[in-house]
């Protein structure tokens, strides 16, 4: 008796005091500890002053219980303070300072051990669940994830609703208390699925009265689902999620196995939100040795004529089921509509050479279109078979001729099952023909058909996809996938991601000003967006109707994307004939870097504004992008982040003085100035417009 009765009075003394840890500043304090009956639970205060109360912690699977029973067996706490120098991305080197606090706890009948982990920055905490090899059992059909982000108030909120298969949302700014009325806005989408009641997504925004800012989202998200929160809008509570397989099933686990960070970056400055480099650093390091093939780009694309452009096509053939047992295209009738054309391609190459445009994307050059128009349930696309239209090999010696890197396009139609099977093919395709990086896509409803755009499955499927591109030195550019938790910075050939409302959607009725001003702190904070700014043409016909469509912006805002959404691959989505139309605000695209060696976040609030400069990773130039929501605004841009005593020359592309996005988007200025440390210019921005600046040293 006595061997069991010491430890337990050990344990339990350990266990009333809980443990605690603070951010290096000490402006952050985490406390964790287990209640009465064994349940693990956190909370955490900012500034002295509760901001996530008494939350739970735990997981739920079929065959053990990591919910309850447990004492604290033993804490282990450190303190690091390192930096890293990524490839590429808004900073040359960034610092990862923290102390962390390992909490671990044990449990008997049944036997079990967990440690939870907790790492406290300045700007927000991550805390994961680490699952060690167990005496028994060592699969969990893991059911439920019991984290819970309890808050104190009737908060405001900036969220998209909770889905398992699209993201692809405008943003509601909310309070938990309006969530129902919020969330019943939204139109179902035909592919997807909604999950049940009051669940959102994350990244998402939460601000206080004070304010506090919180981003809530996860980090390094590897072998487990995406996490959404359910909300409980009348005790201002959260709690995740996990999107399932269609048998409910979250997660298949075998241990060890550490969950994905879950993350939420805190501070009452907003700026801090968008500086904040948290989940980068709760992220492993570059796996990939030899970096040197990884290449920041700005690209144009056959793409935007099909969205516009109501009679172009990506398929090359009318309906290939209208011709029953007909598999050679050459035997089909060309619908005499589809832009990924020898001839089409050459001229976009041309534009990009002359233009110093590193890249051109190509949409529809494969075999497959056919049989997706046709919502056939064995979608399959073919990833090295050109229609007969498209020439590879000539177009393979033209690009190089004319030093333009042709961009593949691999639309999966969502079977992710039979492109995993195709994979190696396709990429030695690209290789043996010259291509170094890959847009992918995965529109539709998930093959195999037992997952979700989200699931276990499909975050294992990406990742695996970015690990095989590697291996082949090929960059990635992911569309429909999970939304990104920072896997970037150890795979950087994962140059962007959609994984949002992208731009796109300014032909199908447009984006709102403010959208761009919600992004950058919700669904930039886990990586780079391929967004597509650059739109120079607001008016167009609707996608796939005769209507027309109005984009919420201005030419001049469209320039400040290129600073305000930083990406490594950054598209240049307009057609050749609009930016001939104004080839003094292009000037400024084909400048505008793509890779940073610093950035100062000037001006920020959520769904209204951002200011913000940054340094050029190449040159001493400095660019300033501002933006603004559908009000008129004057920035403030103060120079003081200039070094002393050295002047510059500031070009700027502005909204003329009647510019509106709504009624004059395309009405822009270039004025220069002279500019220093000491300067401090009142910037004005038109109804849903901007401003982008370059500064050169004189
Ligand atoms: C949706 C993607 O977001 C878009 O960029 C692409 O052109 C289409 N799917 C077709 O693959
Ligand atoms: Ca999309």
């Amino acid at each position: 008796m006595r061997k069991f009765i010491m430890p337990f009075v050990a344990l339990a003394t350990l266990s009333c005091f809980g443990a605690t840890v603070s951010s290096p500043d000490g402006r952050i304090r985490v406390e964790v500890d287990v209640d009465a009956q064994g349940q693990p639970f956190y909370s955490l205060d900012f500034k002295g002053k509760t901001l996530v109360e008494k939350s739970r912690l735990g997981l739920s699977s079929d065959e053990t219980r990591f919910t309850d029973g447990f004492v604290i067996a033993s804490v282990d706490s450190t303190q690091v303070d390192r930096s890293w120098q990524p490839v590429w991305g808004e900073y040359a080197d960034v610092r990862d300072h923290f102390k962390e606090l390992g909490v671990t706890l044990n449990a008997q009948n049944p036997d079990r051990e967990l440690t939870l982990r907790f790492r406290v920055f300045n700007d927000g905490v991550g805390f994961r669940y680490e699952l060690p090899v167990q005496k028994t059992k060592n699969h969990l059909t893991l059911r439920d994830e019991l984290t819970e982000f309890n808050f104190t108030d009737n908060h405001k909120l900036y969220c998209i609703p909770g889905d398992y298969d699209t993201d692809e949302f405008l943003w509601s700014e909310t309070t938990f208390s309006d969530l129902p009325q919020a969330l019943a806005s939204y139109s179902g989408h035909t592919e997807s699925q909604r999950s049940q009641g009051t669940d959102i997504q994350t990244p998402m925004l939460l601000k206080t009265a004070d304010p506090v800012y919180v981003n809530i989202h996860e980090a390094a998200l590897v072998g487990y689902p995406a996490m959404l929160l359910n909300v409980d809008t009348e005790a201002n509570d959260m709690k995740v999620r996990l999107v399932p397989d269609r048998l409910g099933v979250s997660a298949y686990l075998q241990m060890p196995f550490n969950t994905p960070w879950r993350t939420l970056i805190v501070s009452d400055d907003a700026r801090d939100i968008l500086a904040s480099q948290l989940i980068m650093n709760l992220n492993e390091p570059c796996k990939i040795e030899d970096t040197s093939w990884i290449k920041p780009m700005k690209f144009v694309g056959v793409w935007w004529e099909m969205f516009t452009g109501h009679l172009k096509s990506w398929a090359y053939s009318t309906d290939r089921l209208a011709v029953p047992g007909v598999t050679d295209y050459t035997k089909i009738e060309p619908n005499g509509h589809h832009p990924a054309n020898t001839e089409n391609v050459k001229k976009y190459i041309d534009f990009a050479s002359k233009h110093g445009i590193d890249g051109v994307l190509v949409e529809g050059w494969n075999e497959g279109w056919e049989d997706w128009q046709s919502y056939r349930k064995n979608r399959q696309f073919l990833f090295d078979k050109p229609y007969p239209d498209f020439d590879v090999d000539e177009l393979r010696e033209y690009a190089k001729s004319k030093g333009v890197k042709l961009i593949m396009h691999h639309e999966t139609a969502a079977n992710a099952a039979d492109y995993e099977l195709q994979l190696d093919r396709a990429f030695r395709f690209m290789k043996d023909n010259n291509y170094d990086a890959v847009k992918t896509g995965y529109v539709g409803a998930i093959i195999p058909r037992s997952e979700h755009h989200t699931s276990q499955w499909m975050v294992d499927h990406v990742l695996h996809v970015a690990q095989i591109a590697a291996d082949y030195k090929i960059m990635v550019d992911s569309h429909e996938a999970p939304r990104p938790t920072g896997l970037c910075r150890t795979y950087p050939n994962w140059l962007a991601q959609e994984s949002a409302r992208g731009g796109e959607f300014e032909s199908m009725g447009g984006n709102p000003p403010s959208h761009t001003a919600m992004l950058p702190f919700t669904r930039l904070k886990g990586g780079p967006m391929d967004y597509t700014p650059g739109l120079f043409e607001t008016r167009m016909s609707y996608y796939g109707e005769g209507k027309d469509s109005q984009a919420g912006t201005t030419i001049a805002r469209q320039l400040a994307l290129y600073l305000t959404m930083p990406s490594p691959m950054q598209m240049v989505c307009d057609l050749p004939e609009n930016y001939e139309r104004f080839p003094d605000a292009f000037q400024f695209i084909k400048d505008v870097p793509v890779d940073w060696k610093d950035s100062k976040y000037l001006e920020a609030e959520p769904n209204r504004y951002i200011t913000v400069a940054r340094l050029d990773k190449n040159s001493d130039d400095w660019y300033v992008g501002a933006i603004t929501d559908e009000y008129e605004r004057t920035a403030t841009i103060d120079f003081s982040f200039l070094p002393q005593g050295v002047k510059y020359t500031a070009t700027i592309y502005e909204d003329a003085p009647k510019a509106n996005w709504k009624t004059n988007p395309q009405a822009y200025r270039i004025r220069t100035v002279k500019v220093d440390s000491k300067t401090k210019l009142k910037q004005r921005l038109a109804p849903g417009g901007g401003a982008a600046i370059r500064l050169v040293r004189m």
